[in-house]
């Protein structure tokens, strides 16, 4: 049987990396993307894994990568979006420059993505797309004037287009980790509750996306409890908890 293929971007680093580590070593073929060419290239001494950067941002350069991926190696069946930026000391005021920055990133360079492997995937009726988002985009929270936003913006983004991309046979699924040891959350300067490895994360991924049939793969099980919960508490109880033990 002909190895499947797996398109990952935000793969030079944390969960993205770890991801395309894990599908390699479990014999897929790994097309890793992210700016910083030079940990693709080192990433890509692994057997399996082959390195094509690119800027998320850059609309045009996606569809450009997307098609020499198809050119080089003729098939994708399952691509991971999980580039994301998050700069929490930007965040305690409003910047609007700040914001606009992490919308392009981490919502806008996902959309960027998607499109680019749309018409592809309607065509030949198949496909598999994942999206890294965070469950912090449930609700509202103080000091996260942009990430959270964007995050709330790409579940809502995602889910949709769960329903438009089912018709051609399309999967879509929402990817919300609970804290992860990566450089994103090292700028944390709180304690990160239920904090896990990329390893962890990986096989979480790996697991959700080729075993379970799930829309959303949220771990770990204790940050799944907890945002089940948070999604149905009434605005009342919520903003009273969260002014209480958060917004200190
Ligand atoms: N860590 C957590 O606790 C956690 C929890 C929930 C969700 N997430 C989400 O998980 C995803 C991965 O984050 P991480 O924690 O693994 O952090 P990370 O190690 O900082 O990874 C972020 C990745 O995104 C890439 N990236 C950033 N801007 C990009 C751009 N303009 N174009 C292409 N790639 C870009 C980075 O690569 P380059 O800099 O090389 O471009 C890097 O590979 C993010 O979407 C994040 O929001 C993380």
């Amino acid at each position: 049987m002909s190895k499947k293929t797996i398109w990952i971007t935000g793969a030079s680093s944390g969960i993205g990396k770890a991801t395309a580590m894990k599908f390699a070593m479990e014999g897929w073929k790994v097309i890793i993307s992210a700016r910083r060419t030079e940990l693709l290239n080192e990433l890509s001494k692994n057997e399996n894994i082959y390195s094509y950067p690119l800027d998320v941002t850059n609309a045009v350069n996606a569809k450009e990568v997307f098609n020499n991926i198809i050119n080089d190696h003729g098939n994708v069946n399952l691509c991971i979006f999980s580039s994301g930026t998050y700069e929490r000391k930007s965040e305690k005021e409003l910047n609007v420059e700040n914001i606009k920055h992490v919308m392009e990133v981490n919502f806008i360079g996902v959309i960027n993505c998607v499109s680019a492997v749309e018409k592809y995937y309607k065509t030949k009726n198949n496909g598999h797309i994942a999206i890294v988002s965070s469950p912090v985009g449930y609700r509202g929270l103080p000091k996260s004037s942009g990430y959270t936003p964007s995050k709330a913006a790409l579940n809502n983004f995602t889910q949709g287009i769960y329903f438009d991309f089912k018709k051609f046979n399309i999967k879509v699924t929402l990817i919300t980790p609970g804290f992860i040891k990566t450089a994103l959350t090292d700028k944390n300067e709180f304690k990160m509750p239920f904090l896990k490895s990329t390893k962890y994360a990986a096989n979480e991924i790996f697991d959700g996306l080729t075993k379970n049939n799930n829309f959303e793969i949220i771990f770990p099980y204790q940050i799944k409890l907890i945002y089940k919960l948070i999604q149905i508490l009434p605005n009342k109880i919520y903003n009273y908890l969260i002014s209480k033990y958060v917004n200190r």
